[in-house]
């Protein structure tokens, strides 16, 4: 028996990393699922390359008419959703004596306010005993370097997830979220860095973590599909470090 068999999911940031691992994990157990993610090109080859029952839809997350769009298409094509994976973010280093307006809006825009736009528009559409996740990170553990408007998304979330896991109790949904530590994802091209800079960058991380490797999308997908689906039935409201280890040294 297949673990997600006729759920319908919801995935943001599925084009790409852990979003696209987690969505052809999905649709390998079964799952009905909603691909999301902000350039076209990336979601129409992901489309050619995965089988099974899916739609992409286009949608920046940091836009609210975007995150109305997106839950909408889902409604649309599958009805109620029962898993709900809030995945899409940026993680652009910037030190703090360079900080500027401009990044910290972008940044929070779509790491904090589009997870919480999606989360108001999908609950009138999310059944009763369903499952909304998302994706934080180690960085509200450990401090590293030029992290800080990042590392304060992933707090902000954090906080906020503790309020929903309260809110949507008379409805049984569970709410949980993975950490991830440092994971193989195309996230570390998209930081404006030399690739030199990147290629020391992760070297340092990975010394750090007690596994002494990054982990890959794969691995953080495994987690993504035990927490929705019923093998999580009674785990509600936590955090899961999918980090080697990182965060507990
Ligand atoms: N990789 C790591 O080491 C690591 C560690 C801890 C936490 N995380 C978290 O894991 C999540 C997934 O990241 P990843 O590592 O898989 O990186 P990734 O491969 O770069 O994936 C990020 C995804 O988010 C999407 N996204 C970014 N901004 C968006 C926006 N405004 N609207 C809609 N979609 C947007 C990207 O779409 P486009 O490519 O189309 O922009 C992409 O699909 C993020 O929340 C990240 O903070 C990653």
């Amino acid at each position: 028996m297949k673990k997600l068999e006729n759920k319908v999911a919801v995935i943001t940031g599925a084009n790409s990393g852990i979003g696209l691992a987690t969505a052809k994990l999905y649709l390998q157990e079964g799952a009905k699922v909603v691909l999301s993610g902000r350039r076209q090109e990336a979601l129409d080859q992901v489309a050619n390359e995965l089988e099974g029952d899916f739609i992409s839809v286009k949608a920046d997350v940091a836009n609210a008419e975007d995150n109305k769009k997106l839950i909408q298409e889902a409604a649309n094509k599958y009805g109620k959703i029962d898993i709900l994976f809030l995945n899409a973010g940026v993680a652009p280093p910037t030190p703090t004596h360079e900080i500027t307006e401009d990044h910290y809006d972008t940044v929070f825009n779509i790491n904090v306010k589009g997870p919480i736009l999606a989360v108001k528009e999908a609950l009138p559409h999310i059944n009763d005993e369903g499952t909304i996740l998302f994706t934080n990170s180690v960085v509200t553990q450990r401090g590293f370097d030029g992290l800080g408007v990042y590392s304060a998304t992933k707090g902000a979330l954090r906080a906020y997830q503790r309020v929903l896991t309260a809110e949507v109790k008379p409805r049984k949904i569970r709410v949980n979220s993975i950490a991830p530590g440092p994971i193989a994802t195309p996230i570390y091209d998209k930081m404006g860095l030399p690739q030199d800079v990147v290629d020391e960058m992760g070297k340092g991380f990975a010394q750090q973590v007690p596994l002494g490797r990054f982990g890959t999308p794969e691995e953080v997908a495994k987690s993504a599909l035990f927490l929705a689906s019923d093998d999580a039935s009674y785990i509600n409201g936590v955090e899961l470090e999918v980090d080697g280890g990182l965060s507990q040294i």
